[in-house]
């Protein structure tokens, strides 16, 4: 098929960007097992909280479940019994014990996305721990340092896009809250157990290119790339998956969270982009909102109609709730099936309005996060880097392969670092698609300043983002639309030993 949009994604720019093609065909990894270095950890050492911390405990079990969705029963993976799982709150410098106990039939770990944990803690298999096989259990002991809006996940094969992704909030001891209700709101791409599972998607995605469609949509079509159309906005293409529906924790539109107070009261919210190929672009209709965390760290307070979020993304804002009912809106940036995401926001009685809602402020001023600018208390402090990386992203969607320096992970060079050093990392996308660039155990600060873990890189954009190597360790960069990353986009940052 000679669809315009795909030889457009196939684009890859500069001298680079073909020696990378090359370099990328010669691989020949395969999905589920993108190269990872076959290291053995072992039972992690159980390590005691320091005397006077206070210690959360909590088992969280993956297994399978049959979800309700408005209706439409699907059989998934979840954390207990529905997804999102449980939140896990903590206070800043508070020690977690949390037990994964795998009732799964396949491998599973869990990674504490945005938590600046130690290493052993991280969740990444063949990284830093074993995979837990099924039927057993593994402990993940860690301090939390900082507030803020976090999630967990498997970092095992493309298992988010199952329901298994759960909230994590770090209270900050100093905060003077100053906001009447708290909401969380989670943001999910659903497909799986629609005739299809993710699995199926990505086998799908590598052995045709192009779109996937969930089993009952009449898969794939390449000729009109299955609802898949260039968004007008910043992001240039689209995602890879036609996705049947889209969430608000766990519901879709037709049968909605409600989330209630009083008029005039003024309320945090707290909104988590658990998809996994999904941008959204969120507004809460009749209302503008402030926004004042992005993935935890506290912002230059900004007022906005609408903001877009990427996968792994969260933002924090504040709203004074006027008198009535109204959608919270997430729509998905650039699908035009599957509908959209959508709660209802309720402080009056009222009709409700319909689940194909499109509130005036989606199409006012849209906020691009990265332009945030950020708190004086979020900055790190001033300093030349010491050490400089590049880190180019890279890969096509015919074929489905994506990489990060020239090829797929488990073949790419980890970057290195040695502790104590300011690195910069020179991240160019030098392809035609955005992808949430995702780093562990730390956060990174844009140019601005602004301080963040994931950060959403338009086709060609490139960030020079600053680190401070502080956490010892081998981590993971990777973009966070799972399917890329499981097709190999992701790379190691290891501290020299
Ligand atoms: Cu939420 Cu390595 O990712
Ligand atoms: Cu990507």
């Amino acid at each position: 098929m000679t669809s315009p949009l795909l030889s457009r994604r196939n684009v890859l720019l500069g001298g680079l960007g073909v020696a990378a093609t090359a370099a990328l065909a010669a691989c020949t990894s395969s999905p589920g097992s993108t190269g990872t270095p076959s290291r053995t950890f072992g039972t992690p050492t159980p390590i005691p909280p320091s005397p006077g911390q206070k210690l959360i405990e909590k088992t969280l079990t993956a297994k399978p479940v049959t979800l309700d969705l408005g209706g439409r029963q699907v059989s998934t993976w979840a954390y207990g019994d529905v997804a999102p799982g449980p939140l896990v709150r903590a206070t800043a410098g508070d020690f977690l014990r949390l037990t994964l106990d795998n009732q799964l039939p396949a491998d599973t770990t869990i990674h504490w996305h945005g938590i600046r944990l130690r290493n052993a803690a991280d969740g990444v298999p063949g990284l830093t721990q074993d995979p837990v096989k099924p039927g057993a259990q593994y402990v993940y002991e860690f301090t939390v340092p900082d507030p803020g809006t976090y999630f967990f996940h498997p970092h095992v094969g493309v298992q988010l896009d199952r329901g298994l992704y759960a909230p994590m909030v770090i209270d900050d001891p100093n905060e003077q809250g100053g906001y009447d209700a708290e909401w969380i709101v989670v943001l999910d791409d659903w497909i799986d157990g629609t005739g299809t599972t993710p699995d199926a998607v990505l086998k799908k995605l590598i052995a045709d290119g192009g779109t996937a469609s969930s089993g009952d949509m009449g898969g794939m079509d390449h000729g009109s790339m299955g609802g898949m159309s260039m968004g007008a906005g910043p992001w240039g293409d689209a995602g890879d998956v036609t996705y049947p529906f889209f969430l608000v924790n766990g519901r879709p539109p037709t049968d909605p969270e409600v989330l209630t107070a009083k008029p005039g009261q003024k309320v945090r919210l707290r909104i988590i982009n658990a998809a996994s190929d999904t941008i959204f672009t969120v507004a809460l209709g009749g209302h503008r909102m402030t926004i004042t965390h992005t993935d935890g760290h506290a912002v230059q307070p900004s007022e906005v109609d609408a903001f877009y979020i990427g996968m792994g993304e969260r933002y924090d804002a504040v709203v004074t709730l006027k008198d009535g009912a109204f959608p919270l809106v997430a729509r998905p940036f650039g699908k035009t099936s599957g509908g959209q995401a959508m709660a209802l926001v309720r402080t009056a009685g009222g009709a409700a309005p319909g689940a194909d809602v499109t509130p005036p402020e989606l199409s006012g001023q849209v906020l691009i996060g990265s332009q945030l600018q950020p708190a004086e208390s979020a900055k790190l402090p001033a300093k030349a880097p010491d050490a400089t990386v590049d880190l180019n992203l890279q890969g096509s969607m015919k074929p489905y392969r994506w990489g990060i320096n020239g090829a797929q992970f488990g073949k790419n060079e980890p970057l290195t670092v040695t502790a104590g050093q300011r690195l910069r990392i020179n991240a160019v996308n030098m392809t035609m698609m955005t992808h949430p660039l995702h780093l562990h155990g730390h956060t990174f600060a844009l140019p601005s300043g602004l301080r963040k873990d994931t950060v959403l890189m338009a086709p060609m954009q490139s960030f020079a983002i600053d680190l401070d190597a502080d956490n010892a360790g081998d981590w993971m960069i990777h973009c966070h639309n799972i399917y890329h990353a499981e097709a190999g986009m992701m790379i190691a940052l290891e501290y020299a030993k």
